[in-house]
């Protein structure tokens, strides 16, 4: 997973003026349902099935195309290359005690119709892998129980899934592996150890091992392991090995992907484009897809078919949240404490990208793509100086009272913690420090600073 790859190779304007209003089916129900505390309900599978077909056979309503691209935020891994679905599937039958089932202990979500154990957000990709797809980072459980579409997945942790996915096998052979982490030894030894104990395991794992051989399975170093197990859930770098490594050590939190502006809103706010990625270097949702989609091996996609996909993520609004008696105070100080003159687009977001100087906060992800002097991002990476921006966007404030990782590099846990009113963690480490964005300690009342927070867990609009 590594969107930013080619976000520049195709600079499309924003073709379409999006509606942003939710879309009614002729009966009244909207074409596809995005919140629910039934998963199911959520997945809707029946619904979506055809969809996709349809469209390419020319159905162009509405209700078609956004089924269309439920169907592929759910499933489509646009002929990325995964984990070997061998391994998978071995890691399941073998290690469930470890990665739950359906890797429900690394904070992907079962999914409810697979038979082998398979989770929500991994799915066919090229080469007899396992891919994600955009379900597996930006669909989740909120803290209520319900499920929703466009929520960041708080829960994935990313960095202890990948770094642990081919060590029960290694550690099948040799269980004093050198090439695998100490801390993953540890942990697994009792797992591995009992795994041996069955009929036929050992045989199974070295007929695994020697077709693995010869898919050559990048085995990250192990010292990339123990930065990938200190990575907090949530959190990740996209551009290290096993996949295209920009050589720097820079940490993300995802996104969620509700109350993207429309275009009319951005120009009212007087937005040149989208600002999307924490850099706000990314113009346009199309342009973020077509990055994320050229990484495939597969055929290469139109952007009329990927459409459907970018529509449907146009429609993701956040829940809505409940309501406090202290809403309008914390709207009121919002402006008169100076954060509206930063936060002060659409929905919170900011209009330009800040320098971590002016926020103080950890400057690790400035140095993401590690561009030359020229500009232009290391390593074959197309982005140049328009896109990489050395800074971070003000994000969005909507669906906070689901949301506890904070900041850009996910360090801050929960607006009490962005507040000063618990104290902020110890040094995680480079990339993972929680530092910074002082204006919501500094110089602030508790009291002020609770009806601020009870304005932000309503949103921002
Ligand atoms: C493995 C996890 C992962 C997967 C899979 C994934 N994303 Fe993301 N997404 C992220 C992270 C992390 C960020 C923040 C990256 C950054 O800006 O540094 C992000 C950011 C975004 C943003 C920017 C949002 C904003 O407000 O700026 C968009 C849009 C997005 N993703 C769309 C998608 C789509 C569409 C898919 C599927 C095709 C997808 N993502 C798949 C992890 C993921
Ligand atoms: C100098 C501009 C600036 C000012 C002033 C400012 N912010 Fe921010 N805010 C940002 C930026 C930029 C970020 C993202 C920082 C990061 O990710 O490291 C941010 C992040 C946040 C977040 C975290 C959102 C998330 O999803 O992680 C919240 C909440 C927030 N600001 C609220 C406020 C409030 C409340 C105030 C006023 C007391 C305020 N901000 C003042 C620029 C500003």
């Amino acid at each position: 997973m590594k969107h930013p790859r080619t976000w520049l190779l195709i600079l499309i304007a924003a073709s379409c003026a999006v509606r942003h209003v939710r879309p009614v089916d002729a009966a009244g129900t909207p074409p596809t349902h995005d919140l629910d505390a039934s998963l199911e309900a959520v997945l809707e599978t029946g619904r979506l099935e055809g969809a996709c077909e349809a469209y390419a056979n020319g159905a162009r309503d509405e209700a078609t195309r956004l089924r269309c691209g439920k169907w592929m935020f759910f499933r489509e891994t646009f002929g990325t290359v995964g984990v070997p679905s061998r391994l998978l599937r071995f890691d399941q039958k073998h290690y469930p005690a470890f990665y739950g089932r359906g890797f429900e202990a690394m904070g992907m979500i079962p999914d409810p119709a697979s038979e082998d154990g398979m989770p929500i957000g991994l799915a066919p990709g090229s080469l007899s892998t396992h891919a994600f797809t955009c379900a597996a980072c930006h669909f989740a459980r909120l803290p209520d129980g319900r499920y929703a579409v466009g929520a960041a997945n708080e829960r994935l942790d990313y960095g202890t899934l990948i770094a642990s996915i081919g060590a029960p096998l290694s550690l099948s052979f040799d269980l004093e592996s050198k090439t695998t982490a100490p801390a993953l030894r540890a942990t697994l030894r009792r797992h591995v150890l009992a795994a041996k104990e069955r009929a036929g395991y050992s045989a199974e794992a070295g007929l695994l091992g020697l077709s693995l051989i010869t898919s050559a399975g990048a085995q990250l170093t192990l010292e990339d392991q123990v930065r990938f197990l200190a990575l907090a859930p949530g959190t990740m770098d996209f551009l290290t090995p096993p996949l295209l490594d920009d050589g720097v050590w820079t940490v993300s939190r995802i996104l969620p992907l509700w109350d993207l502006p429309g275009s009319e809103a951005r120009a009212r706010a007087g937005m040149a484009h989208e600002m999307l990625s924490w850099n706000g270097g990314v113009h346009s949702l199309m342009e973020f897809i077509e990055g994320f989609v050229a990484i495939g091996v597969g055929p290469a996609w139109t952007q009329e078919q990927l459409i459907p996909l970018r529509d449907y993520i146009y429609r993701l609004r956040s829940p809505a949240p409940v309501a406090d008696a202290r809403v309008e105070e914390g709207a009121r100080l919002f402006g008169e404490r100076g954060c509206a003159k930063c936060h002060d687009g659409p929905h919170g977001g900011g209009t330009r990208v800040y320098t971590f100087a002016e926020l103080e906060t950890d400057d690790a992800y400035a140095k993401i793509y590690a561009p030359g002097p020229d500009g232009y991002a290391c390593c074959g990476l197309r982005a140049g100086p328009e896109s990489i921006t050395r800074g971070v966007k003000a994000p969005r404030l909507t669906g906070l009272f689901a949301t506890q990782r904070l900041l850009h590099n996910g360090s801050v846990n929960g607006l009490e913690e962005l507040f000063c009113l618990a104290p902020r963690a110890a040094d995680a480490g480079d990339g993972q420090r929680a530092g910074g964005h002082w204006m919501t300690c500094r110089g602030l009342p508790d009291d002020e600073k609770r009806a601020l927070i009870a304005y932000l867990r309503h949103g921002v609009r």
